[in-house]
């Protein structure tokens, strides 16, 4: 069967393509200024990443990975000491924890696919010193709840808003309202660089500094060495690019929302498929949708029925959860997440897709049901 139309998850070309005379003036402008480490291009873009989100300050670093690893490293973890975590996340999010010396503890998540605040509260005990949210699939979770957990247990929470930024809860940001946040700038994030890139924001000036010297061999930022540190250095050049790309930011958001809204029109009866929450189903969230997951029967049917017809999904994380990696000492069963992995799948969530591609996926969708 030759399917009528392609309709790709992702098309890493046209990030490049759809824009190339503009980037290449940026690489033209960096590269002629030989302005490839720390330069103003990348002061620029910290600068304009807090203004974006609210936050007293950002820091370019290599990744979120990093960024998150970073954070936890600043706030400071010691052996035996536990962050409650997402298990629907990617494990990035519980590696950071560990490799910052710490134990991450993946709980359940909740209806919307995002962690749970009262399997948080559930799991703190008197060995649990933060909470780290993944605000996933560009959705904030509601951060009220995560927030007076941690106040009423004086615990520190680190953001995993790598899938969020210009995400909001009740009007604030994500990734400003713990001790910090990191974001990815992965090229197939909503905000995207040519490579790899990430940020940390923070509100708290200790933080700031000691994520500062973390990312650039412990210098601070007039030079001086002051601690132990390591390079994760955001470059440059991605910074330039990422300043660009933040300028028209808003009209990325509002077609990704506007995306979400006809997937809700067109799929929305469908009793076989349960979608993420509609862009305004609920005033306190103002999701960017970084992804479009959803839950489907059948799933790896429906799967296959879209691929035959041209259309590419994926299933996120490689189809485990956090804990179900057990290779790496996790014994805990976390029966909603399990299930939620037997049915999610994201389907084609970006700028290159239009409304008649959107229209074939689900006309697709509702073949595979209608059958
Ligand atoms: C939820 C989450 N956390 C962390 C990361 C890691 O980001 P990076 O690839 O920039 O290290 C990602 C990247 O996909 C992510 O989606």
């Amino acid at each position: 069967m030759t399917a009528t139309k392609s309709v790709p998850f992702f098309n890493y070309p046209r990030a490049y393509l759809d824009d190339r005379e503009a980037l290449l003036k940026i690489f033209d402008d960096v590269g002629s200024r030989g302005a490839f480490i720390m330069q103003k291009d990348l002061r620029e873009f910290e600068a304009a990443l807090a203004a974006f989100t609210g936050a007293r300050h950002a820091v370019g670093v290599a990744n979120a990975t990093d960024g998150l690893e970073l954070a936890w490293m600043a706030v400071g973890l010691r052996p035996g000491d536990e962050v409650i975590c997402c298990s629907h996340t990617m494990l990035a999010t519980a590696s950071a924890i560990k490799t910052a010396g710490g134990t991450p503890v993946p709980v359940e998540l909740a209806h919307d696919g995002l962690i749970d605040p009262d399997a948080v509260a559930d799991a703190v005990n008197p060995r649990t010193v933060g909470i780290m949210p993944t605000q996933l699939n560009g959705r904030t979770c509601n951060m009220q709840s995560i927030m007076d957990i941690a106040h009423r247990h004086r615990l520190f929470v680190v953001e995993d808003a790598a899938q969020a930024l210009g995400s909001r809860f009740k009007g604030q940001h994500a990734g400003t309202f713990g001790q910090a946040a990191a974001i990815s700038f992965f090229p197939a994030k909503v905000l995207g660089s040519l490579g790899d890139g990430g940020g940390v924001i923070t509100n708290d000036d200790h933080i700031f500094d000691r994520v500062y010297q973390l990312h650039d061999h412990g210098r601070d930022i007039n030079g001086e060495v002051r601690s132990w540190g390591r390079n994760s250095r955001l470059d440059n050049l991605q910074a330039a690019i990422l300043s660009h790309n933040l300028k028209s930011y808003d009209k990325v958001i509002a077609r990704r929302r506007s995306i979400a809204s006809l997937y809700q029109a067109r799929l929305g009866e469908l009793a076989e498929l349960q979608l993420p929450p509609a862009p305004n189903a609920d005033p306190d969230h103002f999701d960017i949708y970084q992804n479009y997951e959803l839950q489907a029967d059948r799933r790896d049917e429906l799967k296959e029925h879209l691929r035959l017809n041209g259309v590419g999904t994926l299933i996120q994380w490689g189809g485990k959860a956090v804990h179900q990696w057990e290779r790496l000492g996790f014994t805990v069963k976390l029966p909603k997440v399990e299930r939620f992995f037997e049915r999610c799948i994201m389907l084609p969530m970006n700028m290159f897709i239009s409304d008649d591609d959107v229209h074939y996926v689900c006309d697709q969708v509702t073949a595979f049901y209608r059958a």
